[in-house]
C-alpha cells in the first residue's frame, strides 16, 4: 500500500504592515522558502505559511499618519508584501492575515479554551510599554527606555485580562530539558532558559486604549493584545478550530523561524498558551540572527534599509537568494553590503557555477553535436573527482537537515572547484579528433557533466530558477524541485541526451556600475509614496498620456533614467502573427539569455530582414501579452512622420550583443 507522504509545516513572523517590506523580512521568508523547497525534495507534504500581522497600536498610529483609514492602509501595505513574495517567486502556500474573520474566531475560541481552563483573570496593569516592540516592560520607572530597542516608553495604565504565565515556570522548563531541540541554536535556547528560570510574571493579553485589535467576546471595551493575536496565525493557518482534519495534519508546525529578537513570544508566550489550551507545541523555534547594514540592524527607523527588488533588478533573484544564505552563519548576525553582495556574484556565481555550466555544454555542443557523451573507464583522476561529488551528496543533505546554509553552499561550491581544477587539468579542448582522444574527450565532458547535474540538484534548494535552466540545458526531465534528493546518485547520467539552450546564467557585472544601479533605485523606492488622492471625476474622451509620464519638457533626474535597462540585442528570428498585421514576433538574444518581444513593425518591416539585426531592447519592462502573445521587453525606434513609422535604433560600430545603454 502506498504510504502517504508525511507533511513539513514551515512558518516566517507575519509581518507588521507599519512599514513596507526591506530585505531584512526577505531574509526570513527566503530562508523558509529555501526550506520549503529542501523539504520537498527529501519527499515531504510542504506547508509554508508567511503573512501579515495587521493590528495593534503602531499599525493604528501608521495608517493615522498616513491619513488613511486602518483598513485601507493594511490592505495596502500587506499588498506589497503579498506581491513582493510572488515577484521574487517564493513558494508560499499560504498567506495569513490577521483582519481576516477566520483568524478573529480561532483567538477568540484559543483564549475562551484557556480562560475555561481557569488560566485567565481580569486586572490592572500599571507600567511601561513600548509600542515599536508592541510590548509591555515591566519593573521600570515612568519615562524609562525599552531595553530592546531603546526608544522611550509609554506610561499605561488599564483594565486589562491576564494570562497566568506564572504557572508555566516549571512546565516550560521541564519542556525545555525534555525537547533540547525545541529552541535553536544553542545560545537562543540557555538565553530563554536563564529568562525563564528568572521567574515569569503573569501577562497582559488585552488593551482597553486602543480600538484596532480583534473584540475580547463578551466585554468589547477589550480587544486583544497584539501578540496573543498574532502568534495565534500559526494554528488560524491550519484549519483552527474549524477544520479539525486539517488541523490534525499540519499541527503541531515542524519549525517557526524567527529573528532572534521575538525568541521570547514565540519560545515562552506561545508554548504556556499553547500548553494552557491544552494543544500540542511546534517542533522547534529557530531564531536566526540580525541582518546589519551599514553596522547596524537594518530597520526603517534608523533609515538603514535596502530592499530586495533593486538587487534582484540588476542580478537576479538567485543572486540575493544565494548571497543572504551563504554570506551570513544562519543563526547569527552578518552583514549586508553591496561590495560583498557584487564580489560575490562575480566570484561564485558567473566565475563558479555559471561558467561550468557554459563551459561545459559549450565544449559538448562542438564536439560531440550537443548531445551528452559516454564515459569509458573511468581514470583515477576522474573517479576521485566522482568521489568528492558522491560524498558531497550526504554532507550537503546534513548541512540542509540542520539549516546549515553556508556549509551546504560552501560544501556544493567545494565540489564546483574541483570540478573547474579537474578541467583545467584535463584540458579537453587541448585534445586531438583522434579515436582515442575523443573517446578520452567524451569521458571528461561527460564526468564534468555529471558532476554539474549532481551540483546542480543540491543547490535547487537555494538557487530554484537557475539550477531549473541548468537542469533544462542537461536535457533533464521534469522539473527539478520534484526531484527526490534521496535518489540523487553519481553516474545516473544518460548519454546520447540532447543538451537544452545554452543560456548565459550570471553575465559578469562591472563592480561600481552594478552598486551604482542598486543604489539609485534604492534611493528612488526610498522615496515617500505619494499620500493617496481621490479619484479624479471623469473627463471627456481624451487620448490620456501614460499616468506617470512627465509632461513634455519636464526633467527627469538620472535615477529615473538609469531605472530603464536598455540592451544591445540580436534579433535571431522573426515571424508575422496571425490576426495581428502590425505585430511581429522576435526571438532577440539579449547576451544575458533570448527573449521574445512582439513588436509593432510589421508594417514596416519584412520580418526575414530582420534576422541578424543589432537592435536596442528595453530589457527591465514586465512582460505583457500581446495579441495573446507573450512579449518580454521592447525594442527601440524612432517614431517618424504624422502616422508613427517605426525606424528601429541602431549602431554606427559594431556593438556587442548584451552591451548596456547609458
Ligand atoms: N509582527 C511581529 C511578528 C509576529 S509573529 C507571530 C514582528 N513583525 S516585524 O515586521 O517586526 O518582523 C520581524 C521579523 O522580520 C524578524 O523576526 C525577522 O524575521 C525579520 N527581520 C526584520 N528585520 C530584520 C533584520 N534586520 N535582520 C534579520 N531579520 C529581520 O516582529
Amino acid at each position: 500500500m502506498a504510504t502517504a507522504k508525511p507533511k513539513y509545516y514551515v512558518t516566517t513572523p507575519i509581518y507588521y504592515v507599519n512599514a513596507r517590506p526591506h530585505l531584512g523580512h526577505t531574509y526570513t521568508t527566503v530562508a523558509a522558502d529555501a526550506i520549503a523547497r529542501y523539504k520537498q525534495m527529501r519527499g515531504f507534504d510542504v506547508l509554508f505559511l508567511t503573512g501579515t500581522d495587521e493590528h495593534g497600536q503602531k499599525v493604528e498610529r501608521s495608517a493615522k499618519k498616513n491619513n488613511e483609514s486602518p483598513i485601507d492602509f493594511v490592505d495596502r501595505v500587506s499588498g506589497e508584501y503579498r506581491e513582493l513574495w510572488k515577484e521574487l517567486g517564493l513558494r508560499v502556500d499560504r498567506f495569513i492575515r490577521t483582519t481576516e474573520t477566520r483568524h478573529a474566531h480561532a483567538v477568540q475560541h484559543l483564549f475562551r479554551e484557556i480562560q475555561n481552563n481557569g488560566y485567565v483573570y481580569k486586572g490592572h496593569y500599571e507600567g511601561n510599554y513600548c509600542v515599536s516592540d508592541e510590548m509591555y516592560i515591566d519593573d521600570s520607572t515612568p519615562g524609562a527606555t525599552c531595553p530592546e530597542c531603546g526608544r522611550v516608553t509609554e506610561r499605561v495604565k488599564e483594565e486589562n485580562y491576564f494570562f497566568q504565565l506564572s504557572k508555566f515556570e516549571k512546565p516550560l522548563l521541564n519542556y525545555y530539558e525534555q525537547h533540547p531541540e525545541f529552541i535553536q541554536p544553542e545560545a537562543r535556547r540557555n538565553e530563554v532558559i536563564s529568562f525563564v528560570r528568572g521567574g515569569l510574571r503573569d501577562l497582559s493579553i488585552s488593551r482597553t486604549t486602543l480600538k484596532w485589535g480583534i473584540p475580547w467576546q463578551g466585554d468589547e471595551k477589550h480587544v486583544f493584545y497584539v501578540w496573543s493575536d498574532a502568534l495565534t496565525n500559526y494554528i488560524t493557518a491550519v484549519g483552527y478550530p474549524i477544520k479539525k482534519d486539517e488541523f490534525n495534519r499540519y499541527w503541531p508546525a515542524d519549525v517557526h523561524l524567527v529573528g532572534k529578537e521575538i525568541i521570547r513570544f514565540h519560545a515562552v508566550y506561545w508554548p504556556a498558551f499553547l500548553m494552557a489550551a491544552g494543544l500540542d507545541l511546534p517542533k522547534k523555534v529557530f531564531a536566526h540572527g540580525h541582518l546589519l547594514f551599514q553596522d547596524e540592524k537594518m530597520s526603517k527607523s534608523i533609515g538603514n534599509i535596502q530592499s530586495a527588488q533593486p538587487i534582484v533588478n540588476v542580478l537576479g533573484v538567485d543572486a540575493l537568494r544565494y548571497f543572504l544564505l551563504r554570506e551570513i552563519v544562519f543563526g547569527g548576525d552578518g552583514s549586508f553590503s553591496r561590495e560583498a553582495l557584487i564580489a560575490r556574484y562575480n566570484s561564485d556565481l558567473a566565475n563558479g557555477l555559471g561558467n561550468l555550466a557554459s563551459r561545459t555544454a559549450a565544449m559538448i555542443g562542438q564536439s560531440f553535436d550537443g548531445k551528452i557523451p559516454k564515459a569509458a573507464d573511468l581514470a583515477p583522476q576522474d573517479k576521485e573527482l566522482a568521489t568528492i561529488a558522491e560524498e558531497s551528496i550526504a554532507q550537503v543533505l546534513a548541512q540542509y537537515d540542520k539549516f546549515e546554509f553556508s556549509r551546504a553552499l560552501e560544501s556544493i561550491w567545494s565540489v564546483i572547484a574541483a570540478a573547474d581544477k579537474y578541467l583545467t587539468t584535463e584540458k579537453p579542448w587541448s585534445l586531438s579528433t583522434s579515436d582515442t582522444d575523443q573517446q578520452r574527450r567524451g569521458t571528461i565532458l561527460w564526468v564534468t557533466a555529471e558532476v554539474l547535474r549532481i551540483v546542480t540538484a543540491l543547490a535547487h534548494p537555494v538557487m530554484p530558477e537557475s539550477t531549473s535552466k541548468v537542469w533544462k540545458l542537461l536535457g533533464q526531465p521534469g522539473s527539478l524541485g520534484a526531484q527526490e534528493l534521496d535518489s540523487l546518485r553519481w553516474g545516473q547520467l544518460l548519454p546520447g541526451v540532447a543538451l537544452g539552450q545554452l543560456q548565459a546564467l550570471f553575465p559578469r557585472v562591472e563592480k561600481s556600475e552594478a552598486m551604482e544601479r542598486i543604489e539609485a533605485m534604492e534611493n528612488q523606492s526610498q522615496k515617500p509614496a505619494a499620500a493617496p488622492t481621490p479619484a479624479p471625476a471623469p473627463q471627456p474622451s481624451v487620448t490620456a498620456a501614460p499616468a506617470s509620464a512627465p509632461a513634455a519638457g519636464e526633467k527627469i533626474a538620472i535615477e529615473d533614467f538609469t531605472k530603464v535597462e536598455m540592451r544591445v540585442g540580436q534579433i535571431q528570428t522573426a515571424e508575422r502573427i496571425v490576426g495581428a498585421d502590425k505585430l511581429l514576433k522576435l526571438t532577440v538574444d539579449i547576451g544575458s539569455e533570448i527573449r521574445q518581444i512582439c513588436a509593432g513593425i510589421a508594417q514596416f518591416y519584412e520580418p526575414e530582414k530582420l534576422i541578424g539585426r543589432k537592435v536596442a531592447v528595453v530589457t527591465n519592462l514586465a512582460p505583457r501579452k500581446l495579441r495573446g502573445v507573450e512579449s518580454n521587453g521592447m525594442i527601440v525606434a524612432a517614431s517618424v512622420g504624422p502616422e508613427g513609422r517605426p525606424v528601429l535604433a541602431g549602431f554606427l560600430e559594431d556593438v556587442e550583443v548584451g552591451a548596456r545603454l547609458k
